[in-house]
C-alpha cells in the first residue's frame, strides 16, 4: 500500500512539475505583440513533435492558431508563416533585415563564406561568382557534356539488378557534381571524398554539440578533411600549366571576373556539392516512384525521349537543344517536386525587432517560411493530390508568384537550370534504356526539409 502511495505521489509530482514548466515557458514568451502559438518545453520547445509529426504538426498548429503562429523548434523561438502573401514579403525583404536563418551546425560545417552565411554585398558577390559558373553558356558548353557522359556510365550496368534507388541517386548527385567541379581528378578523389561528404551532410542536420561520436563532431572533422583535399586540388591546378574546362578551371581562369580567395572558392565548391545533393537525388528518386505508379505518364515521357533518340546516333550526347526540347520532362520534374514537396520551406531570421502582419517579431527569432501547403492548395492546383504533370504545360505556370519550389526573392535557387538538366538527363537514359518494378521500401523518413520513402528498391531490366 505504501509503495502505491509513493508511485501515485511521484506521478502527480511529475504532472504538476511538467504543467508548471510548460506554463512558465508560455509566460516567458508572453510578450505583447507576438502572434498566437505554443512554445512547448524550456530549451527543447516543440522540436520533438515537429520532427516526429512533420507536416501533421504544422497542420494541427495552423488549425489552432491560423497561418502565422509562434513555436520553439530546433533550439530557437520561431515564427511559422504559411500565408502565401506574407511568405513572398519575407523572401523579398532581406534588405529590411530578414536574412537566412539556417541552423548553426549548417553554417559551421558549410563554412563562413558559404552563400547562406553571407549577406548584403558579400552575398551579391558570391552569388555572382556562382551564377557565372553555372550560366546557360556554361551548362551548354561545359557542364551538360560532363553530365551526359557521367549518366551514361552511371546507368550502364543496372540490367537484371535490384537497385536501392535512394542510394544510387545520392551517389549520382554527388559524383555528377564532382565531375563538373574537377573533371580530371574526379575519379581518383571520389572514393576518399564521398564518405567524408556524407558525414558532412549528416553533421549539418545535427545539434551543434562538439563531442566525440556526435554527428556534428564527425561532420566538422569531415569538413576539415574535405577542405584540405580541395586546397591541395587548387594548389595542384595552379602549379599545372594545363587549363581544364570545368568549374575549378573557370574559377581559377583569367577570364573569370569574380576573383575569389582560396577559402571562398572552397566554400563555394562545398555549397555547390551540398545544395544539389539532397534536392537532385530525392527529386530523381521520387520521379522514379511516381512514374512507376502512373504508366500513362511514363508512356508520354518515354515518347518525348524516344523522339530525341530517333534524331541522333547512339553515341551522340544529349545537347542543350535536346534538353530544351523536353517540356513534358520538365513538367514531370515540377509535378514531382510539388507533390513530394522536396523542400518544405526555407528559414530566415530577424536582425532587429520587426513588425510583420501586425505583430512585433523580436530580433534574432527564426521565421520558417513554410511553403509546403501552397503545393496542395486546390485553388492553385485542382485535385492537388493527383500526380498530373500535364497541369504544368499550361503557359506560364512556373512564373506564377506562388511557385516556390526553387524559393523566391533574392535567394531564389541559382542552380535551378543545372538541377533540371541533371534530372532530365538521368530520366532520359533511365526510361529509354530500362523498365522496372518496385520490390520494397515504403517507410517514410522525415527531415525538416525532405520527406521521401526510405530504401526504395527496384528490379531493373533492359526494355
Ligand atoms: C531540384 C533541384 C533543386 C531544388 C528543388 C532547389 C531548391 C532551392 C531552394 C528552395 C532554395 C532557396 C533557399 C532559401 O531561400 O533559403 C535554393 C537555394 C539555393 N540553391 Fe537550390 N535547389 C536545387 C538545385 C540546386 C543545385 C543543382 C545547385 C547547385 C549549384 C543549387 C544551389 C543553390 C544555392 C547556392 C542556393 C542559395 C542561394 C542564395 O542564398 O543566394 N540548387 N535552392
Amino acid at each position: 500500500m505504501g509503495g502505491l502511495i509513493v508511485i501515485v505521489g511521484v506521478f502527480w509530482g511529475v504532472c504538476i512539475l511538467s504543467a508548471a514548466l510548460l506554463r512558465w515557458n508560455e509566460v516567458r514568451y508572453k510578450k505583447k505583440g507576438l502572434p498566437p502559438g505554443t512554445m512547448g518545453w524550456p530549451i527543447f520547445g516543440e522540436t520533438t513533435e515537429f520532427l516526429k509529426l512533420g507536416p501533421a504538426f504544422m497542420k494541427n498548429q495552423r488549425s489552432r492558431f491560423g497561418s502565422f503562429f509562434k513555436s520553439h523548434i530546433l533550439g530557437c523561438p520561431t515564427i511559422v508563416s504559411m500565408d502565401p502573401e506574407l511568405n513572398r514579403y519575407i523572401l523579398v525583404n532581406e534588405a529590411k533585415g530578414l536574412v537566412p536563418g539556417y541552423p548553426q551546425s549548417m553554417l559551421d560545417i558549410l563554412g563562413k563564406c558559404n552563400i547562406a552565411a553571407v549577406h548584403g554585398s558579400a552575398h551579391k558577390y558570391m552569388r555572382g561568382a556562382l551564377l557565372a559558373l553555372i550560366s546557360p553558356t556554361m551548362i551548354k558548353d561545359q557542364l551538360l557534356p560532363k553530365i551526359d557522359d557521367f549518366m551514361r556510365s552511371h546507368l550502364s550496368n543496372w540490367d537484371d539488378k535490384i537497385i536501392d534507388i535512394q542510394e544510387k541517386t545520392k551517389e549520382m548527385a554527388f559524383l555528377s557534381s564532382l565531375r563538373q567541379i574537377a573533371s580530371k581528378e574526379a575519379n581518383s578523389i571520389s572514393q576518399s571524398f564521398m564518405p567524408e561528404f556524407f558525414k558532412l551532410v549528416l553533421g549539418t542536420l545535427s545539434l551543434p554539440i562538439n563531442l566525440p561520436n556526435t554527428n556534428y563532431h564527425r561532420g566538422f572533422q569531415a569538413r576539415k578533411n574535405i577542405t584540405s583535399l580541395l586546397r591541395k586540388l587548387v594548389e595542384e591546378r595552379r602549379d599545372s600549366k594545363e587549363t581544364q574546362k570545368d568549374m575549378l578551371g573557370f574559377l581559377l581562369g583569367e577570364e573569370n571576373k569574380y576573383k575569389l580567395s582560396d577559402d571562398e572558392m572552397i566554400d563555394l565548391i562545398i555549397t555547390i556539392l551540398y545544395s544539389g545533393y539532397e534536392t537532385i537525388s530525392t527529386t530523381s528518386m521520387m520521379a522514379i516512384k511516381y512514374l512507376h505508379d502512373h504508366p500513362k505518364v511514363l508512356q508520354e515521357l518515354r515518347k518525348e525521349h524516344i523522339t530525341i533518340i530517333e534524331r541522333k546516333r547512339p553515341e551522340d550526347p544529349i545537347e542543350y537543344d535536346d534538353y530544351k526540347s523536353m517540356p513534358f520532362t520538365r513538367a514531370v520534374i515540377y509535378e514531382t517536386s510539388r507533390l513530394a514537396t522536396i523542400v518544405n520551406g526555407v528559414l530566415r531570421k530577424t536582425t532587429r525587432d520587426m513588425e510583420i502582419n501586425g505583430y512585433v517579431i523580436p530580433k534574432g527569432w527564426r521565421i520558417y517560411v513554410y511553403t509546403r501547403e501552397v503545393n496542395y492548395d486546390p485553388n492553385l492546383y485542382p485535385d492537388p493530390l493527383t500526380f498530373n504533370p500535364w497541369r504544368w504545360l499550361e503557359k506560364g505556370m512556373e512564373n506564377q508568384h506562388h511557385f516556390l519550389i526553387f524559393g523566391g526573392g533574392t535567394r531564389q535557387c541559382p542552380g535551378k537550370e543545372l538541377g533540371l538538366a541533371e534530372i532530365s538527363t538521368f530520366l532520359h537514359y533511365f526510361v529509354t534504356k530500362y523498365k522496372w518494378e518496385e520490390v520494397g521500401g515504403d517507410k517514410l523518413m522525415k527531415f525538416p526539409r525532405v520527406e521521401a520513402p526510405n530504401g526504395l528498391r527496384i528490379r531493373v531490366s533492359t526494355r
